[in-house]
């Protein structure tokens, strides 16, 4: 048997794949019409997601790409499975692998997506974890290429927490060739291991003001300040708002940036914390652009899998 193709963590896939793969989001972004009236790749095949956190954008843009093509979408959470009842992922894996063709995971726990995905006869897709968000920074690259162009040597500024999504951004600049520069507050860096090979590969920097990142950035990215799997007794959230107050995105932070830069952000936004209603409101914002890009980046993630098995 065939290693099932998990999309797992975009440092785990090589830059030429991603860029593939965007390709082809871009092609049925184009021809959404057309391409749904062909027999699609998902034809006659299943998609098992499993939800252990909330979701609007990645549930609703993976059930819509799987019926567009041609397959259909199971939702499923703990409490409504015998996981509630403490059947463990791994024999869940294993037996979902039995109906389905393709499955997504979105849980707290980075360690539990990899403890299915190892018991997993299927592909598995990283639908969030704790630790990373794929998915939604395909949907941020492919939002990028529309705007710009090419992706190589673009810049690009992380303001915020150093977070899941800013992990991927991480993985994707190390993969891609983008110029990343990261603000973060000084007890929410992303983890130490990855900035290192992140600085090591010469497209990220860490910088300590907001200003320095957007400096001569094409896009200012960020996200909550109150991710769902941060614990804010420990996760130094406690006094979050003086800790982040600094690093919120207003109109002056986007005036630093380069002429045309974009706002982005994965949503769900908090206005008035993370990001101003000025800005994610304003005519520079790309946001709902990125929330639409999840389908058509979903669809060529579902193929890619799909073509493996
Ligand atoms: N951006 C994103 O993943 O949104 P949901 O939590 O609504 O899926
Ligand atoms: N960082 C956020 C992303 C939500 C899509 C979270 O993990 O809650």
């Amino acid at each position: 048997m065939n290693q099932p193709r998990h999309f797992l963590d975009l440092d785990r896939l090589n830059g030429a794949l991603l860029g593939r793969l965007l390709e082809r989001a871009s092609a049925y972004k184009r021809d959404r019409t057309a391409l749904r009236a062909e027999p699609g790749a998902g034809h006659g095949r299943t998609l098992a997601m499993l939800f252990e956190k909330p979701s609007t954008r990645t549930r609703v843009s993976f059930e819509v790409a799987m019926n567009e093509l041609g397959g259909r979408a199971l939702t499923l959470d703990r409490q409504g499975t015998q996981m509630g009842r403490g059947e463990s992922l791994a024999d869940t894996a294993r037996v979902l692998s039995r109906y389905a063709d393709v499955a997504l995971l979105r849980t707290g726990s980075h360690t539990q997506l990899e403890e299915f995905a190892g018991h997993s006869e299927i592909p598995v897709i990283n639908g969030l974890t704790d630790r990373s968000h794929p998915c939604q920074v395909m949907a941020d690259l492919l939002t990028l290429r529309d705007r710009f162009g090419s992706l190589e040597g673009r810049h690009v500024a992380w303001v915020g927490d150093g977070n899941n999504v800013a992990n991927s951004w991480i993985h994707a600049a190390m993969q891609l060739g983008v110029r990343l520069r990261v603000a973060c507050p000084p007890s929410r860096q992303p983890p130490a291991e990855l900035v290192s090979r992140a600085v090591d590969s010469g497209f990220v920097d860490l910088v300590d003001e907001p200003a320095a990142a957007a400096r001569g950035a094409s896009a200012v990215v960020t996200d909550t300040w109150k991710s769902m799997a941060a614990d804010p007794s420990v996760d130094g959230l406690a006094d979050q708002q003086a800790v982040f107050r600094p690093f919120q995105v207003d109109q002056s932070l986007m005036d630093a940036a380069a002429p045309g830069a974009v706002f982005m952000h994965c949503l769900p936004a908090y206005r008035g914390e993370e990001v101003t209603a000025e800005v994610i409101d304003g005519p520079d914002s790309a946001v709902w652009d990125e929330a639409e890009n999840r389908l058509h980046v979903q669809k060529a993630i579902l193929e890619w899998c799909l073509a493996g098995s």
